[in-house]
């Protein structure tokens, strides 16, 4: 049998640890596997189950919902989000507990029916601030709409304060351990690299909610992936930190090389930050792991993109670096980009106007033809220190 903690009296954590998984929405690592974190409340009239787990796992989900509850007694399904990470055992709950109604929010009661076939008159939608009531429990339904999608909700248990947040101030990290206090120190720095890859665009929904939930009196925080937070208060300051900042003095240099001229380029350039007092951290694209450049990209105040020509653009691992950021928006804006070609160039032009579509203030690039010469260090150098010069006025 396998275990059931009640992490409060009368919520009982019954989702499923997924501990070989290493890759999440095909793009993003993940080293020490995830959870997928279901809750039962078990009121003294009613019983609601709070978000499911990924399809694959419903076997163990009904287990433990049948160590506390019979499963066709839940009265109530709660969707805080539709992904498939969170919702894809509901057809087979649902089909388990023939009585229950699906309660999301409204634009979560269609993608019930989008994504799960879910009937809607087996569905109740809820709006912002709305209760329900299971006898010595009540649920209260909070809109915390793009973390992660347009639908997503939060569910708040008064009596006992505590928070599901689902996809918000997660982490993915395979334990048996359920509480952050446990996990040795992880907790937060995978929290951050969670917060990098799938909440960073929607900084601004970030510090909505936050500012939502200060509000509450938060005594439990359970995510829907990874540890629960006892002390709420320490997630809440990094997440609060991560969406509102203020940044670091830190630059991130990230690049690729065949033949390694545009890393001797790199090399002064990083020299020359450091000699600037500047914070630095580099990455190779051949072997660096995205998401570890999201998450340094969190509080960096700086990026600088080092490329090769490559027929006539940037090198296509460079390519795929930026489209990532430029897609995930980091906070930082200052920017360089250097990089070597051997006849026409056009990597540092592309780079540059690419990060400026976004809104990046790109310094003047520099791009050689060939090895780099000593002038050509030193211009690196002096690239370096405009970038320097640039987060540490800040
Ligand atoms: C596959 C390939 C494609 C290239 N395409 C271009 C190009 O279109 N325009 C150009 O100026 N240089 C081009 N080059 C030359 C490289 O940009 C040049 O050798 C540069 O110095 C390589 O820098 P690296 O040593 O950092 O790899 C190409 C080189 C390779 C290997
Ligand atoms: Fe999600
Ligand atoms: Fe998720």
């Amino acid at each position: 049998m396998t275990k059931v903690t009640e992490i409060a009296p009368d919520i009982f954590w019954v989702g499923a640890i997924d501990w070989h998984r290493r890759v999440f929405d095909r793009f993003f690592s993940l080293p020490h596997g995830t959870t997928y974190n279901a809750y039962l409340v078990r009121g003294k009239e009613k019983i609601a189950l709070v978000d499911t787990v990924a399809r694959g796992f419903e076997d163990t989900l009904l287990e433990k919902i049948g160590q506390i509850v019979a499963p066709e007694d839940i009265d109530y399904i709660v969707m805080n989000h539709a992904e498939p990470d969170h919702a894809g055992a509901i057809p087979r709950v649902m089909a388990a507990a023939p009585k229950a109604r699906l309660v999301a929010s409204r634009r979560g009661v269609e993608m019930a029916g989008d994504f799960f076939d879910v009937p809607p008159e087996r569905c109740q939608a809820v709006t912002d601030g709305q209760t329900l009531d299971l006898g010595g429990k009540t649920l209260q339904f909070l809109d915390t709409p793009w973390l992660h999608w347009p639908e997503t909700m939060s569910t708040y248990c008064l009596q006992d304060g505590a928070l599901f947040s689902c996809d918000f101030m997660g982490a993915h990290l395979a334990s048996h351990k359920l509480f952050a206090e446990d996990v040795g120190g992880l907790a937060i720095p995978e929290a951050k690299r969670y917060y990098a890859a799938i909440m960073m665009p929607f900084a601004s929904r970030a510090r909505r909610a936050l500012d939502k939930i200060q509000g509450l009196n938060l005594r439990l925080l359970a995510p829907s992936h990874g540890p629960i937070h006892k002390n709420p208060s320490l997630i809440m300051e990094a997440q609060r930190k991560w969406a509102s900042g203020p940044l670091e003095p830190k630059v991130v240099v990230v690049f690729a090389t065949m033949y390694g001229a545009t890393d001797t380029l790199k090399k002064a350039l990083v020299d020359g930050l450091l000699a600037a007092g500047a914070e630095t951290v580099e990455y190779d694209l051949s072997v660096a792991d995205i998401s570890h450049i999201m998450a340094d990209l969190v509080d960096a105040r700086a990026l600088v993109v080092g490329s090769p020509t490559f027929i006539g653009g940037a090198h296509p691992l460079v390519s795929s670096a930026v489209e990532t950021v430029c897609t995930l928006r980091p906070p930082g804006k200052v920017a360089a980009v250097f990089g070597s070609s051997g006849w026409s160039g056009g990597a540092v032009s592309r780079v540059k106007a690419r990060l400026e579509s976004v809104g990046y203030q790109v310094l003047e690039p520099l791009e050689i033809r060939g090895s780099p010469h000593t002038e050509d260090l030193e211009a690196a150098r002096a690239l370096a220190r405009q970038v320097a010069e640039r987060i540490l006025a800040e």
